[in-house]
């Protein structure tokens, strides 16, 4: 973390988890516990259907609520998608946009990311941007290429001026779900390393504010390790965000001055 230049984020991803009156309920536990974090922005996104649920629990505290998807179009014959005006007319403020799980199973690709990023800045909607490596591609030692290639292809035709909207989440997939963590030296290298991309793309002032976030089995025991990493600002946290006492450990972890 580097408070000094940029924001650190803590960010829970429901995936497809929790109900309606169970969010209601999440958020009357999460909120003594959490009180008023004053160094980290925290942030749920949750699914679709309990946006709105979600968007009132939280009115009055310090909590965002973010979308885990949207679509790149505005409108029309997408049956079963939700648009960026959608998710922004219901109060949210974060989108999670090329999570691995998207990328695996609903076939989204670099290019249907960009178009979602561009989609989601242009609605003043904030993008978290998950990029990562499988394991194969770590061993065959191309993760830096690939990551290089996921980052510049996310943000092509993204003016500057927008960038201080856009969050990016390293989450190697091999450490997503499965109790895995990165070490606190695989993260920082590679969020280091995504943080020169922008460099390279934007200019240093740019690269020193944009906040990236490390995702993956992300924990309240490994938490603090991890975010005393310099470039990495933040966590994207499944599993141990659906439990109200894990998640505010980790989000204590991040709220340090
Ligand atoms: P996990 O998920 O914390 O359960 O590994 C992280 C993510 O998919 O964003």
């Amino acid at each position: 973390m580097n408070r000094r230049y940029r924001k650190t984020i803590i960010a829970g991803n429901w995936k497809m988890n929790k109900t309606i009156s169970e969010t209601k309920a999440f958020a009357e536990e999460l909120k003594p516990l959490l009180g008023k974090p004053k160094w980290c922005e925290v942030v749920l996104c949750v699914p679709y259907v309990n946006i709105p649920a979600a968007v009132r629990a939280f009115k009055d505290s310090r909590v965002a609520i973010g979308a885990e998807n949207c679509h790149s179009e505005s409108h029309g014959a997408y049956t079963g998608e939700v648009t960026v005006e959608m998710l922004k007319e219901a109060g949210v403020k974060y989108v999670i946009i090329g999570h691995s799980e998207r990328r695996q199973y609903y076939n989204e690709t670099d290019f249907t990311v960009n178009k979602k990023v561009r989609a989601a800045l242009d609605a003043g909607l904030y993008p978290i941007v998950c990029v990562g490596e499988s394991l194969e591609q770590r061993e065959l030692g191309v993760t830096m290429e690939l990551i290089t290639y996921q980052v510049k292809v996310a943000l092509a035709g993204v003016p500057a001026d927008k960038m201080r909207h856009v969050v990016i989440a390293y989450e190697p997939l091999w450490a997503i779900g499965t109790g895995k963590t990165a070490t606190a030296e695989q993260a920082g290298e590679v969020c280091e390393a995504i943080r020169a991309v922008v460099r390279k793309l934007y200019g240093a002032r740019v690269a020193r504010s944009v906040t990236i976030q490390y995702g993956g089995s992300m924990n309240a025991r490994n938490a603090a390790e991890l975010l005393a990493q310099p470039d990495v600002d933040g966590g994207l946290i499944g599993g141990a965000s659906l439990k109200a006492p894990d998640f505010v450990q980790i989000v204590n972890a991040a709220n340090q001055e």
